[in-house]
């Protein structure tokens, strides 16, 4: 019985661990009176609230989107691209603020010349399109990504990239 017993606990932990992106669940935990609520072992990134509340402002669909599957498919982003802010540009800029940003606007990146010339200012459903296929926006992109072609994926992403780009109101 006692075996039954801590299984079960084990598998209740599990449930409560997958249940809201990982680095924010101690947002919905009651805080020990010795520990700050934002404990320095989760540097940036806003709490679980916040990131609602940020893709809430986001236009439908995108204000629908999964955010820890986003995360998760950004994965794929991340080999070119920091979203935080101060990140380093690496094949691809930066893309801190880069809601409401004008396309090729980071100083001092290499960006194609039809990103610089395309008068694109990013926002939710630009950003969609661009991921989509980045190659048929501009047909002379440096950004060698083949797209996603599943739209819920991109919405995920979306609403998750909201969340790492954009300061918390
Ligand atoms: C193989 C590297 C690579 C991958 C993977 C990649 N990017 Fe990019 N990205 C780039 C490069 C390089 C540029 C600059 C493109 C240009 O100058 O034409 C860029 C540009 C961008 C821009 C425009 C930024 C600006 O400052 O105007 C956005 C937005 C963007 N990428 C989002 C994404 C997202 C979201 C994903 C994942 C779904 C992704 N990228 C995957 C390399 C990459």
């Amino acid at each position: 019985m006692r075996v039954v017993v801590s299984l079960m606990a084990v598998a209740a932990g599990a449930v409560l661990l997958s249940g809201c992106g990982k680095k924010q669940e101690t947002a919905e935990q009651p805080a020990s009176p010795n520990e700050p609520a934002s404990a320095p072992a989760v540097p940036a990134g806003p709490t679980h609230e916040q990131a609602e509340a940020l893709v809430a402002t986001l236009p439908a669909p995108y204000n629908t989107g999964d955010i820890e599957k986003g995360r998760l498919t950004f994965g794929q982003c991340r080999a070119c691209h920091t979203p935080e802010q101060g990140g380093p540009n690496m094949t691809g800029p930066n893309l801190w603020g880069v809601f409401g940003r004008k396309a090729a606007s980071i100083q001092g990146f290499n960006y194609s010349d039809g990103l610089k010339a395309s008068g694109i200012t990013w926002d939710a459903a630009q950003i969609d399109k661009w991921i989509t296929d980045p190659r048929a926006i501009v047909p002379d992109t440096r950004m060698s990504f083949l797209g996603l072609k599943n739209p819920q994926d991109r919405i995920n992403v979306v609403a998750y990239l909201k969340t790492v780009t954009t300061a918390p109101q």
